[in-house]
């Protein structure tokens, strides 16, 4: 699709999350105030993968936490409405949170148990989808650190969720490992029709996985810049030597020195 056919598609779908005017403030152990958030907006749409990329402390996490509904906005409104009714999420966290006392399978069926629901057959296909069907009776101390963000992976998409949340999900993860993953990820999001917000400090990783890149400001964390991807919806690792992959990471790591130079010069921000 020619990239404003993309767009159509994309703007038709209706919104799974809406934020509007969005702050948050935390008191701090010591008494102080922290602003991590200040006016922030935004939708994702059903079946987008939505990426957010800023400065370490500007409130990415907190974005995703405020959405997961683990934690509340001091200002603005959330709205979440799912297709088929009730809201669930996935999340896959900024360090690796499996369960070291459940097996691989035990740690992928555990969303299900907290909804109440049993489904052997999504965890069977959601295991072999990452390829550890030779390892569901391993604990996480016996998987590398790629298997284990495999399994990671698994378990957030489980349960069917509104939306997945995931929180810089290859951190740490070697650059031929990462590229693996990622199109795996890729791959997932599309064949399961999942809607997606991921959080990360990878450029190219944005680019690859998502439809449009949110760049935010240093804390008190704002959304300053959208980029929208021209790729087609299913990805694949060529694409990453592709004119409008590098057009896409281009525009996002000149906004991303733009708005670095602007809070250089502006103490204030
Ligand atoms: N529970 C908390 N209590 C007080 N301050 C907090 C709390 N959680 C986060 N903060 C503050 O809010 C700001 C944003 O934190 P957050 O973890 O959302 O940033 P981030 O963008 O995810 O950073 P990173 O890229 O390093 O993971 C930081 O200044 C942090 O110190
Ligand atoms: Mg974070």
């Amino acid at each position: 699709m020619a990239g404003d056919a993309v767009e159509r598609a994309r703007m038709s779908q209706p919104d799974v999350v809406t934020m509007t005017g969005i702050g948050k403030r935390y008191s701090t152990a010591k008494g102080d105030d922290v602003t991590a958030l200040t006016d922030v907006s935004l939708s994702v749409r059903d079946q987008e993968t939505l990426a957010i990329v800023g400065p370490s402390g500007c409130g990415k996490s907190t974005l995703l936490r405020l959405i997961a509904g683990v934690d509340h906005q001091t200002e603005g409104t959330i709205q979440r409405d799912s297709p088929d009714g009730g809201f669930v999420v996935g999340y896959i966290f900024q360090e690796s949170s499996l369960m070291p006392w459940r097996s691989v399978y035990d740690n992928v069926r555990l969303p299900l148990e907290v909804v109440g629901r049993s489904d052997p057959e999504a965890i069977d296909e959601l295991i072999r989808m990452v390829g550890m069907q030779d390892f569901e009776k391993a604990y996480p101390i016996e998987l590398s650190g790629g298997m284990q963000r495999r399994v990671s992976l698994a378990r957030a998409f489980v349960h069917k969720p509104s939306i997945v949340l995931m929180d810089e999900p290859f951190t740490g993860v070697d650059e031929f490992t990462k590229e693996g993953l990622q199109h795996e990820l890729s791959r997932m999001i599309r064949e399961l029709g999942a809607t997606a917000m991921l959080v990360t400090h990878d450029i190219e990783e944005a680019v690859f996985l998502s439809d449009r890149v949110l760049i935010m400001s240093p804390r008190p964390g704002r959304i300053l810049a959208e980029v929208v991807v021209e790729l087609p919806k299913e990805r694949d690792p060529s694409m990453r030597s592709s004119i409008k992959f590098f057009d896409a990471a281009r525009e996002v790591r000149e906004r991303v020195l733009e708005i670095h130079q602007v809070g250089q010069a502006d103490p204030a921000v």
